[in-house]
């Protein structure tokens, strides 16, 4: 239904004017009914599935990635399509528009997009007032995490105390918290992955974190392998929770659309190098911190493929436009289906069969 009627009546629109027609009709489900009946077809329940990271249980390994929900409108949807978690954001502390339209633009060819977005947001007092409303209307919701990033305005050396403003908005209604340093589209942004600025950055939210919220930062794929190294020890140092690979990248390897638009793409040609910059960290950080790993995802084999080179669970956003709302639940049945044949109790167990099977093939 989604590929044969919708898919090409949203595909025919500008991207995101396509995306504010589905906004428009996702608020339907932000109540306890629509949002429950849609969990009742989608959701995925079994106990194999479920993963604990970070403190936190999600049912299935499975969640939204930042960008879809930047104002938390899409919750009742989302949580209804059975993602094992929803990231919202990126919030900026001060509300702001983002960059001109248009800022989406689809590479149908390549299964890919790019956006220039440059964080629209309505702002960290906003967002909390939204979730927590929506947290009180739906009581059953998966782990909801509040993706953070530094408003355009702020000078970069004002970065900490505009992070910290939305920290400390955002922590208390969140289940965990991703510091976004990775954007391609908020100039200066990226240098916040820097040692000594990001060191900064992180010690004076965990100063703030006295709750304890769960804290992850989010990394470009474009940093050498050296520049991450740097970046996990800082994160170790810091004691954060964990790191969420990777955000959209500004190479353009892999494209068979000709393009010369500005922007992070995402989608298919990224599934490579995120895959070797979990690859990598799993290595770097041999479960030390937690490790979620996004980009190009879009099967069961790819989430397993995540799973074998040390993530612990996965984020999709481009593949979910391409696919449609019924790829979640196609995603967990099919790691059931694999779990069901290699005889895995556990989807850490599903990884490392993936990567055994790799291995002898
Ligand atoms: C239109 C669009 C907007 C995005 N906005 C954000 C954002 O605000 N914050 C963020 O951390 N990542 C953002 N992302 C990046 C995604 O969260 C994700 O890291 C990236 O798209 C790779 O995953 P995918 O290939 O499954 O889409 C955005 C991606 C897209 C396509």
């Amino acid at each position: 239904m989604y590929k044969a009627l919708v898919k090409p009546l949203l595909f025919s629109m500008d991207p995101e004017n396509a995306h504010d027609l589905m906004r428009g009709c996702a608020r339907g489900a932000n109540n306890r009914a629509v949002s429950g009946l849609l969990r009742s077809i989608c959701q995925v329940w079994d106990p194999r599935l479920a993963v604990h990271v970070a403190g936190i249980s999600f049912p299935n390994p499975v969640g939204l990635a930042a960008g879809l929900d930047k104002n938390a409108e899409l919750v009742g949807l989302c949580s209804g399509l059975g993602f094992g978690h929803l990231e919202l954001g990126t919030v900026t502390a001060r509300p702001q528009p983002g960059n001109p339209r248009p800022r989406i633009f689809r590479l149908a060819q390549d299964h890919a997009l790019i956006n220039r977005m440059g964080f629209p947001s309505l702002g960290a007092d906003e967002i909390e007032r939204r979730l927590a409303k929506v947290r009180a209307m739906l009581p059953v919701l998966p782990p909801i995490g509040a993706n953070i990033g530094k408003s355009k305005s702020a000078e970069l050396d004002e970065a900490v105390e505009d992070y910290c403003y939305s920290f400390r908005k955002l922590a208390p209604v969140a289940d965990y918290v991703a510091i976004n340093v990775s954007s391609p589209n908020t100039p200066g942004l990226r240098q916040l992955q820097e040692r000594e600025r990001l060191q900064a950055l992180l010690e004076a939210l965990q100063g703030l974190n006295a709750g304890k919220r769960p804290i992850f930062v989010k990394v470009a794929p474009d940093l050498s392998f050296t520049a991450l190294e740097e970046l996990v020890d800082c994160c170790l140092r810091a004691g954060v929770a964990g790191l969420i690979a990777t955000n959209t990248t500004i190479g353009r390897e892999g494209l068979s659309s000709g393009t010369s638009e500005a922007g992070g793409v995402s989608g298919a040609p990224l599934r490579r190098r995120a895959l070797e910059v979990v690859r990598f960290l799993g290595a770097r950080l041999s479960g030390k911190l937690a490790l979620v790993g996004v980009g190009g995802i879009s099967s069961a084999e790819d989430v397993l493929a995540m799973l074998s080179v040390g993530a612990n669970m996965v984020q999709l956003y481009t593949a979910l436009i391409y696919e449609g709302p019924g790829l979640v639940s196609q995603i967990n049945r099919g790691l059931l289906e694999f779990m069901e044949l290699h005889g895995c109790r556990s989807i850490a167990e599903a990884g490392q069969a993936w990567g055994d099977s790799r291995a002898v093939a």
